[in-house]
């Protein structure tokens, strides 16, 4: 009998595993080294390969929370931290992000601290309790090659942590009422007259609709069509359909009630899906429509039974005092209905991130040097949140990497080659142990002002371009440059003027470089180009 069950067990596992391994199906239990399947058969990894910073801890107290919640990751040394998650540029996510404080730390006082989702600013997390579970869902198309969720210290001695994240894969088609520049917050997701929560497996997308509970003098309706034909294409799971409430009679409207944040008018979009519950006779009519404050805002809505019609609303505003109300017709012989509905606020326009390239060039230059790698996420988004190593332009929507401040972070071995970080104006390599030569490519760089290279263990010598392009500046106390090369000694010390920017474009012939070099023996070597 043991055997048979079991055997049954492996097989359910085998059907289902294969799904939840999928691209678009990754659950991440952080600050966990485990992997299981949980109740909704969901397979739960531990984030050790993901991420290098951070250390993992336990929940004090773990009463009625489920597993994934029992351990989490916090961050104490870097502002700024995130998970890589691969993924395909173009797809539709849904991110659900998941706080739950637990009282790790034995200090009953949870941090408050910022999330961010490549690169955007998606909310500040704060708890009214130590046992406050706070969770973040936004469905959006992913821009670069991979998803990065970040949490960013912003007081002091707050730590940032983070106890899962999931990623959902969504249909292309899905949603598709919403410009794709913009993310979807979502605020609720209702299946009336549930009595538990609709997600995974009854969900393919693993979204999670809350059971609506019955009060508010509404009545319960169970849906007792053979089958639900769901062409809709935002693609509600049959269990939410399963099951609607509806009032007592045609005269009492069935109000909608959202929970719309009362901070002020944020841009929303609504979902409402609805499935006629029982074959009708021919003299019974179910028709209403959908009103916002006494408005009627859609044509007379009569559900189909077996299958599935969704009304959405937006480009709209709405407040916590905006009421939303199915109303009967006047012809209608029964009480209006709702099965399912979706809230989301709709987010501010998506980054594009920090120029591709760019970002691939530092990613380049971390797999070079390791102590780098503790930097992550978007590199100057959010502004606030830049790496402590680069500065970022800012003009455009499109940030570009215009400094690297590499000084003392004890790098050895050659000079890489950064020649694709074509947008950088200061280069300062200063005070590590770099080796080799001086690569040609740093005087070819368009827009470079000034390259520090001073105490280092560099060699051979200075590019002849790289010479004739600049301004060997004076080292800090003022003792003469020490060069390998005649020609570089020959040129005038640093005018005051060396570090301002000439204006704008591409480099004349004339312009002089400051560089500080180290040739040799530890000495300085500036480059001003102006
Ligand atoms: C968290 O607190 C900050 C500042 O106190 C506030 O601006 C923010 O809106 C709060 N966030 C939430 C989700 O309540
Ligand atoms: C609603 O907003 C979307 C972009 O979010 C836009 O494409 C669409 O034209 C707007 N519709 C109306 C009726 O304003
Ligand atoms: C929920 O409803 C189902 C039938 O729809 C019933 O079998 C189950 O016992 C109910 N569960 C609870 C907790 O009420
Ligand atoms: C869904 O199917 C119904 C018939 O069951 C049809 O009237 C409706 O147009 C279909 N909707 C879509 C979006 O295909
Ligand atoms: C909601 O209505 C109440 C009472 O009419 C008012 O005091 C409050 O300012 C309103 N809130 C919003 C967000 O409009
Ligand atoms: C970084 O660049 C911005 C302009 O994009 C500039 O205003 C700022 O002073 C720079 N910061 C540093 C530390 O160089
Ligand atoms: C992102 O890039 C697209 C196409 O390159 C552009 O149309 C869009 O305006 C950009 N968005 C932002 C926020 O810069
Ligand atoms: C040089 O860098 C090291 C770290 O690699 C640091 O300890 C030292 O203070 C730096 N020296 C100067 C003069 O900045
Ligand atoms: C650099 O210029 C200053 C005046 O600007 C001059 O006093 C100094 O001698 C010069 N140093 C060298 C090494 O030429």
């Amino acid at each position: 009998m043991t055997s048979i069950s079991l055997s049954l067990l492996f097989f359910l596992l085998a059907l289902t595993t294969p799904l939840s391994h999928s691209a678009g199906f990754v659950s991440i239990d952080c600050g966990s080294s485990k992997s299981y399947v949980d109740d909704n058969t969901i397979k739960w990894s531990g984030d050790e390969t993901l991420i290098n910073n951070g250390e993992s801890h336990v929940v004090k107290d773990t009463r009625a929370v489920s597993q994934e919640l029992t351990t989490l990751r916090a961050f104490t040394t870097r502002k700024k931290n995130c998970y890589s998650i691969e993924a395909e540029k173009g797809q539709q996510i849904l991110l659900r992000v998941t706080f739950y404080y637990g009282n790790y730390d034995g200090k009953s006082s949870p941090p408050s601290f910022e999330l961010h989702a490549d690169g955007n600013y998606w909310a500040t997390i704060n708890f009214s309790s130590d046992d406050e579970l706070v969770i973040y869902e936004a469905i959006y198309v992913i821009k670069g090659d991979y998803i990065s969720v970040c949490v960013a210290q912003i007081h002091p001695n707050q730590f940032p942590f983070i106890s899962a994240i999931q990623v959902r894969g969504l249909k292309p088609n899905m949603y598709g009422h919403v410009d794709p520049e913009y993310a979807l917050l979502v605020r609720q997701m209702v299946a009336y007259g549930s009595n538990t929560t609709v997600r995974y497996p009854d969900d393919e997308y693993d979204r999670e609709w809350s059971p609506e509970l019955i009060d508010h003098g509404y009545v319960k309706l169970t849906n007792d069509a053979p089958s639900i034909e769901v062409n809709s294409t935002d693609n509600p799971p049959e269990a939410v359909l399963r099951h609607a409430v509806t009032t007592t009679s045609t005269s009492e409207p069935l109000i909608l009630y959202t929970d719309i944040s009362s901070t002020n008018g944020v841009p929303i979009y609504i979902n409402m899906y609805f499935s006629e519950v029982t074959q009708l006779d021919s003299d019974q009519k179910r028709s209403f429509v959908f009103v916002i404050d006494n408005q009627i805002a859609s044509d007379p809505i009569i559900p189909p039974y077996g299958g599935v019609l969704q009304m959405y609303l937006t480009n709209t505003t709405a407040t916590s005092n905006t009421t939303f109300a199915l109303v009967a017709t006047k012809d209608s012989t029964l009480p209006p209905l709702i099965n399912a509905m979706e809230v989301f606020y709709v987010g501010n326009t998506l980054t594009n991130g920090t120029y591709k390239k760019d970002v691939e060039a530092l990613n380049g230059l971390q797999e070079t040097f390791s102590v780098l790698q503790d930097w992550t996420g978007d590199p100057c988004l959010p502004a606030s949140f830049t790496w402590d190593w680069v500065n970022c332009s800012n003009s455009d929507d499109t940030p570009r990497i215009t400094a690297l401040y590499l000084n003392g972070f004890g790098l050895s071995g050659s000079i890489p080659d950064l020649s694709s970080l074509d947008a950088l104006e200061i280069i300062d390599l200063h005070n590590n142990s770099l080796t080799g030569p001086i690569p040609e490519f740093l005087s070819n760089l368009p827009s470079i002002k000034e390259l520090n290279l001073a105490d280092n263990k560099l060699s051979g010598p200075v590019p002849t371009s790289l010479s004739k392009n600049s301004n060997v500046e004076l080292d800090v106390s003022g003792n003469p440059v020490l060069c390998s090369s005649s020609k570089l000694c020959s040129k005038k010390n640093k005018s005051s003027s060396g570090s301002k920017s000439s204006s704008g474009s591409a480099k004349r012939k004339s312009d002089m470089l400051p560089i500080i070099l180290g040739v040799m023996v530890s000495s300085f070597f500036v480059f001003f180009f102006n």
